[in-house]
């Protein structure tokens, strides 16, 4: 785990150096975290523009148009949503904030389209007044409430219903989103959602341009895909037969997977691509509809693999366990305020020694972090090199998705910088927050 570099995992441009030192885009983590210090999030620009262009590319077909939104929510920061734009993306914002990081990267809002369960009244406003292609209903509430904010701004708002399909994709519960029994859209099968669309057509100030559905992340093949492109097609239909009106956009979602550790394999893009458009192609044939204008949002496919973070170790404990195996518990100086994934989906990570060649022998390690909690663990089941000490800086591959995005201040601790490196060129994304930045939004005692 800790020799090689699996291209499937790293960043593209990952290489280890005769010194055992790993580089990304032809600057060594050494040097990023001299410059920088740690914990640093650092990405290959090349790497991230080449997924979005292949992503563009896959989706790119005659007989289907279609475009490629990228779900901000992954991680945004301006330069990244410049890049991906660069590259043909629109982009999917989940919050008022998402959509002000696009507007500052220049996107036009006809490129952006707005998402979330409960889009407060000045998140709607917002998106109004700027002119978002596409709002994302998620409730009954909510059309009522765009419909007046609509009207008063003297427009007809494009809005896609977010149906449930009661799919289960196989991922973690906390990342599926299409079955019934949670909180995200509209349920094709109690009825909400075909009541959405006839209170949607009663609304003056409101076009219905589509449906959405996005039936989880870590998705590793099309076979969900498959079976909510079925109900949303089916519904699609119904809403023909009954209104006479042809849907003419269907917004697959996102959720395609990516490999963490050896042995994930997900579909390449060419390969998820393919299938997600010939299902749609043979579930339209099926109830006649004309092929609708498709849309998809790959998030995590995008960022992920091309983000990495670097951590200095602080300290090493070995730890017997009731089996008499030993374990080195290794602490690095971030944790679960820049990488929750571990606590919370059990996310699994490959992890490397970062700046050095290391001694032969191996052990079974677990990498922690410096918060307050047994469970802020990075990587739960590892091995590294038994003469990791005190200094070392480790890397964790694919962290470039939701960790950065849903870090904290857990224990007041500041969040890490993120930087981009091109052609051994290094450049801050974010800045590190400093204790100062921290304690800004408390007024203190007086
Ligand atoms: C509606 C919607 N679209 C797209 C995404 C992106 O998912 P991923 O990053 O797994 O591609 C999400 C993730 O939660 C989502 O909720």
């Amino acid at each position: 785990m800790s020799g090689q570099l699996n291209p499937q995992i790293w960043p593209a441009s990952a290489t280890r150096n005769s010194a055992g030192e790993i580089s990304i885009a032809g600057l060594s983590v050494t040097e990023i975290a001299k410059e920088y210090g740690t914990p640093v999030f650092v990405f290959d620009e090349a790497d991230v523009r080449k997924r979005a262009r292949d992503y563009v590319t896959a989706f790119t077909v005659d007989d289907i148009q279609t475009t490629v939104h990228y779900a901000a929510k992954a991680f945004i920061t301006t330069k990244i949503a410049q890049w991906v734009h660069q590259e043909g993306l629109g982009i999917d914002v989940a919050s008022a904030g998402e959509l002000e990081v696009a507007l500052r990267a220049g996107i036009d809002p006809s490129h952006i389209i707005m998402h979330g369960n409960n889009k407060s009244v000045s998140d709607l406003e917002r998106a109004v007044e700027v002119g978002v292609a596409r709002i994302v209903i998620d409730s009954l509430i909510e059309i009522e409430r765009l419909n007046a904010i609509a009207a008063r701004a003297g427009i007809v708002q494009q809005v896609l219903l977010r149906l449930t399909v009661g799919v289960e994709a196989h991922t973690h519960e906390a990342i599926s989103t299409a079955h019934e029994d949670q909180k995200f859209g509209l349920s094709v099968a109690s009825g909400m959602a075909m009541a959405a669309v006839e209170s949607v057509l009663a609304c003056d100030a409101l076009s219905l341009a589509g449906l959405h559905s996005h039936i989880g992340s870590q998705i590793f093949d099309a076979t969900g895909f498959e079976l909510a492109t079925h109900r949303v097609v089916d519904f699609a239909a119904q809403i023909r037969d009954i209104h006479g009106i042809s849907v003419s956009e269907l917004d697959v979602g996102g959720g395609m997977g990516i490999a963490y550790v050896a042995g994930d394999d997900p579909l390449d893009v060419f390969e998820m691509a393919n299938s997600i458009l010939d299902i749609v192609r043979t579930q339209c044939a099926r109830v006649k509809l004309p092929i609708p204008h498709i849309s998809v949002e790959p998030g995590r496919a995008i960022i992920g693999n091309p983000g990495i973070t670097v951590y200095e170790v602080g300290t090493v404990k070995p730890v017997v366990l009731d089996s008499g195996m030993v374990r080195h518990y290794i602490s690095v100086d971030g944790g679960m305020s820049d990488n929750i994934r571990t606590a919370l989906y059990d996310a699994q990570y490959s992890i490397s020694l970062a700046n050095r060649t290391p001694g032969d022998l191996q052990v079974i390690s677990r990498v922690v972090g410096k918060h307050c909690e047994t469970g802020d663990i990075v990587v739960r089941d590892c091995e590294l090199p038994a003469d990791i000490r005190p200094g070392d800086l480790v890397a964790v591959a694919a962290t470039g998705a939701y960790c950065r995005s849903m870090a904290s201040n857990y224990n007041h601790i500041p969040r890490p910088a993120v930087v981009s490196v091109a052609r051994g060129v290094s450049q801050v994304l974010l800045r590190r927050e400093s204790i100062a930045d921290v304690l800004a939004t408390d007024p203190g005692i007086n």
